[in-house]
């Protein structure tokens, strides 16, 4: 990898970061980075330092032969797909965390341990990879806030660029961990992102109070019969910081199991006339 980045001459080199069971939503990061630079690079590799349940580790989907034909047709002109023994050898040690309030909450505080695995394999392909812009998706809001602050606060010299979530029709947000729901979880998955879209319908309607469009996101949720909401927060969508009441923008996040498979979604509230939608940008 590393060879191959100190002949690279002219152009911006991008980076696509990911864990493999590549779907539309992947695609359109390397189709981002295919349009801004002149070499992309993807990295599939399923890091087990960001996960904290040896049982969701081994069930991550895995088909690096079908993610390697679904890269070429994208034209990628790299496929980075380290072993754990090239990115943990023994005896490995060194760990990147972000402290505070970006990674206290949400998935910070079902998952413990699970952004410092982020930050650290972040920072690793990084250094290994050395892009000038990196292309990240939106579905993981706080990941993307985390590695964003990495990033500042390492001096890495990349550009991280934010990518809108793709959504089934049904609005679901396309995950790798789609594939491992049944047919019933799929058809109560959809859910999730109705429950967001709700709490932001009735923000803009007037609703001004967090702790009411949070319970009605875990109502809508716990209604269902094979799921289990797991967090439904409103915050600030740079800082993390949980909101009372709603602000100019804020983000309306949840986690949730359907079956044993846990999804992540999020939705920005925008209101005073802001339009709404995804949030997006680079920095
Ligand atoms: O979002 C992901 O797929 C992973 O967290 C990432 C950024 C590739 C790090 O392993």
């Amino acid at each position: 990898m590393r060879r191959w980045r100190s002949r690279q001459r002219g152009g911006a080199v991008g980076f696509v970061p990911t864990m493999g069971g590549l779907h539309e939503g992947h695609l359109s990061l390397t189709r981002a980075c295919r349009a801004e630079c002149a070499r992309v690079v993807v990295s599939v590799y399923v890091n087990p330092t960001q996960f904290n349940s040896a049982d969701d580790l081994c069930r991550y989907p895995r088909n690096l032969e079908r993610d390697a034909a679904a890269l070429e047709a994208e034209g990628v002109n790299i496929l980075f797909a380290p072993s754990d023994k090239e990115m943990y050898p023994a005896g490995y040690s060194t760990y990147v965390e972000v402290e505070g309030q970006l990674t206290a909450g949400l998935c910070g505080a079902s998952r413990p341990g699970h952004f410092r695995g982020v930050t650290t394999v972040v920072s690793k392909l990084f250094h290994l990879v050395c892009p000038d812009r990196a292309y990240f998706g939106q579905k993981d809001a706080q990941q993307l806030a985390v590695i964003r602050r990495m990033a500042l606060d390492m001096n890495w010299s990349v550009q991280i660029v934010g990518i809108p979530t793709v959504r089934d029709s049904d609005g679901l947000a396309l995950s790798s961990r789609n594939a491992l729901l049944s047919k019933s979880e799929r058809r109560q998955a959809r859910e999730l992102y109705a429950a967001l879209d709700a709490a932001r319908r009735s923000a803009l309607e007037g609703e001004r109070r967090a702790f009411v469009l949070q319970n009605g996101i875990a109502e809508r949720i716990n209604a269902l019969e094979n799921a289990r909401l797991e967090y439904a927060e409103l915050v600030d969508p740079d800082t993390f910081e949980p909101c009372a009441s709603l602000k100019k923008r804020t983000l309306a996040a949840a986690a949730a199991y359907f079956g044993s498979v846990r999804l992540i979604d999020n939705v920005l509230i925008e209101i005073d006339g802001a339009a709404h939608g995804e949030h997006g940008g680079t920095s």
